[in-house]
């Protein structure tokens, strides 16, 4: 046979083999057969430096034209079939929205304490105006002690068992023990008036009933050039009955001592045991729930404000031990073991988030 016949014999070949592809494995079997290394069309190319002089050009130009139609083919079947197998796909899974929902359910998870807890803090500060604000885990010693008014030198960096990481650049590096550094970083970044929460992860090393390494705070902050201990006692007792849902709450501040915070008050509210279960909101004993203060003048300036011009207060509290006493659990480990049969009994049914600002005094 003629080397000319041999191509456009190869040619029809192709033409029917093509034809008959079904599936995109066929088709990349066939690619490989004709335009793989050792294929068909592959090994003719390599012979066109074999043709006599006279023969070459014309031999060449027709084996490159049968690569190059071929190849196209191939491609436009590729996406042709790709497209089928799609439709395929698509209308073999499809869903009928009509169906009644199975009687044994349907498992759709549960939101975590932590998470609902945190929610419910949020839609109450925001009710109260308050934007959300958010600092890394991963802090400088600056942000989380030194511009905090708490220089190396002081106990209170005793006081906490701070997660060290190795230095970057010469800076000291820490997992943050509290929310607190969000203050500085907000202060540096917004004029006053500032009115933030700052829910988050905090750090610790400490691991008992009611601690764990890693636990969640919520910071506040409002800077302005008249607020005043009278708004803080406002604020807190305005959040405090909103989120224990109850109509009116006992607390007590009592003096206290942060660094940051001058005067510094930490709050207690009342609490009784009845059945066995603790209620909330009045009684004779007493419950820590937040601290809180007036910022230090010495924070002020360490963020470039005048404290002649600007006062501000600052709470934070535990979001774990909020949620233990609103839900009514005992051991704070069991908050951070992934443990299905707690998350279940523990956890809440999503969309289920409570509006809460019926707490909340116009
Ligand atoms: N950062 C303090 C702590 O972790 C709580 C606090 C925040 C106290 C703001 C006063 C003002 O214990």
């Amino acid at each position: 046979m003629n080397k000319f016949d041999e191509i456009s014999k190869l040619k029809e070949q192709i033409a029917k083999v093509i034809s008959k592809v079904q599936t995109l494995d066929q088709l990349e079997s066939m690619r490989i057969a004709y335009l793989g290394k050792k294929g068909t069309i592959t090994s003719l190319l390599k012979k066109i430096s074999l043709q006599s002089p006279e023969d070459r050009k014309d031999f060449g130009e027709q084996v490159n034209i049968l690569k190059r139609k071929t190849s196209e083919e191939i491609d436009r079947f590729k996406s042709n079939l790709f497209n089928e197998e799609l439709t395929e796909k698509i209308s073999k899974n499809k869903i009928d929205v009509t169906l009644p929902i199975p009687e044994s359910g349907i498992d759709i998870g549960k939101i975590h304490p932590i998470t609902q807890v945190t929610e419910e803090i949020i839609e109450i500060f925001s009710d109260m105006d308050f934007d959300i604000a958010e600092g890394p885990d991963i802090e400088n010693d600056h942000n989380n002690f030194n511009a905090l008014n708490i220089p190396e030198s002081h106990p209170a960096r005793q006081m906490v068992d701070t997660f060290y990481l190795p230095q970057v650049d010469g800076e000291t590096r820490l997992l943050r023990t509290h929310t607190s550094p969000v203050q500085i970083r907000t202060m540096l970044s917004k004029k006053p008036p500032i009115r933030i929460i700052a829910p988050g992860r905090t750090y610790r090393s400490d691991s008992d009933q009611t601690h764990t390494p890693m636990f969640h705070q919520v910071e506040g902050l409002v800077i302005d050039s008249d607020s005043n201990m009278g708004q803080l006692k406002w604020v807190l007792e305005e959040f405090c009955k909103a989120f224990f849902e109850v109509p009116s709450i006992k607390m007590r501040f009592r003096p206290s001592y942060f660094p940051f915070t001058e005067p510094s008050l930490e709050v207690d509210i009342a609490c009784h045991k009845s059945n066995n279960q603790l209620i909330v909101g009045e009684g004779d004993d007493w419950l820590e729930v937040l601290g809180s203060g007036m910022v230090h003048p010495q924070v002020l300036r360490n963020v470039n404000l005048d404290p002649s011009v600007y006062k501000g207060f600052a709470f934070g509290m535990g979001i774990d031990r909020l949620a233990m006493l609103k839900y009514g659990m005992t051991d704070l480990r069991a908050f951070f073991d992934s443990d299905l049969r707690w998350l279940r009994h523990y956890g809440f049914k999503v969309f289920d988030i409570p509006s809460l600002s019926k707490g909340l005094s116009e």
